[in-house]
């Protein structure tokens, strides 16, 4: 069977399963008070109260961080966006997506902006004003019609015109991280993929799009940009449920010659947005899979698993 738990039904878009099991890929605190030495001994006049309400309550809004999240119709966008809507105390949330149908799934919410990552200015109004990016844009190949599973074989991949990993993965990452770069943006998360120590890995040969070679050379771009940065390089992603597995980080590809090899799209999610809690997953590049579940113990202090990595790229 070609393609089981990747596809999106309409377009057969789809890392195949079994072709990723032969070939694996793969806070926010309120601020502190002023000092109460501040506010003691005599009783403070109206203007004075009404004025420490506005610092107070100015001081409560900018608390919160503003994050996009962009692929955010994709399968694991979409739940670093769910995420983030239900922390609404911590964070405010943006999706950036490419179509109008694509708002709609997941939703049709005014903070969802719709724009191509291949056109520069049209992603600029989505990142104004954020403090942190999410990247989860990614080419997406599509099988051939006609593969028949019953009949065996191999079903073929493509790319549609225009949409070649060198477009999407290279140029429309390299688009937002220099409009990120522009606005101020404080910290991005770049999810991509293990495999990309390899040209020769497998995955670059569909649809002739060297997928993972043009997603290091955007990983690469983010590295070098200044801006402080975690790239998370998934293993094979699975729908499945998240927070019951132990996460495992590695670096260039090691995980890759194991048995463990594979992560829930709802850990990558959850782990990007500890990546925004914890200096220690700052200007890091981690790969990340898990052990099967229960093997292990399930993964609750990031602040830990990030202080594993020692990895810049
Ligand atoms: N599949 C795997 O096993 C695997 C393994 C390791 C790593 N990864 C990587 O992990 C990340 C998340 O994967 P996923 O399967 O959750 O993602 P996904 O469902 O394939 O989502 C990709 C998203 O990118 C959007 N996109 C594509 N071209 C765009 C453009 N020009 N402008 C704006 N948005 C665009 C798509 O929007 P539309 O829906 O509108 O096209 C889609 O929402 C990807 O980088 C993927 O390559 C995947």
């Amino acid at each position: 069977m070609a393609c089981v738990a990747f596809t999106s039904t309409a377009t057969h878009k789809c890392w195949s399963s079994s072709f990723i099991d032969k070939f694996p890929i793969s806070s926010v605190a309120f601020p502190e008070l002023p000092n109460s030495s501040a506010f003691r001994f005599s009783p403070p006049r109206k203007a004075a109260i009404s004025r420490r309400i506005s610092v107070v309550v100015a001081m409560s809004s900018s608390s919160k961080s503003t994050v996009l999240v962009t692929g955010a119709g994709g399968r694991t966008g979409q739940i670093v966006y769910k995420k983030l809507k239900e922390k609404a105390d911590q964070y405010t949330a943006r999706g950036l997506v490419r179509t109008p149908e694509s708002k709609e799934k997941i939703g049709g919410e005014d903070d969802v902006y719709v724009g191509d990552i291949r056109d520069a200015e049209a992603i600029v109004p989505a990142i104004q004003g954020i403090d942190a990016l999410i990247i989860l844009t990614s080419a997406v190949p599509k099988m051939k019609p006609g593969f028949d599973p019953a009949q065996g074989g191999r079903p073929e991949f493509y790319f549609e015109e225009g949409a070649f990993p060198e477009q999407v993965d290279w140029i429309g990452q390299k688009n937002q991280i220099d409009a990120a770069k522009a606005a101020g943006v404080k910290q991005i998360v770049l999810v991509g993929s293990m495999g990309g120590t390899n040209p020769n890995h497998p995955l670059n040969s569909i649809g002739n799009g060297n997928i993972l070679i043009w997603k290091r050379k955007a990983e690469q771009y983010l590295a070098d940009s200044g801006i402080p940065y975690t790239i998370i390089r998934a293993g094979g992603l699975q729908d499945k449920e998240g927070g019951i597995r132990e996460l495992l980080v590695g670096k260039d590809d090691e995980l890759l010659e194991t048995e463990t090899r594979t992560i829930a799209r709802a850990d990558v999610a959850e782990t990007c947005i500890q990546a925004l809690i914890f200096e220690e997953a700052k200007f890091k590049a981690l790969d990340l899979a898990s052990k099967p579940e229960g093997s292990g113990t399930p993964t609750k202090d990031f602040k830990a698993l990030f202080s594993r990595v020692t990895s810049r790229f």
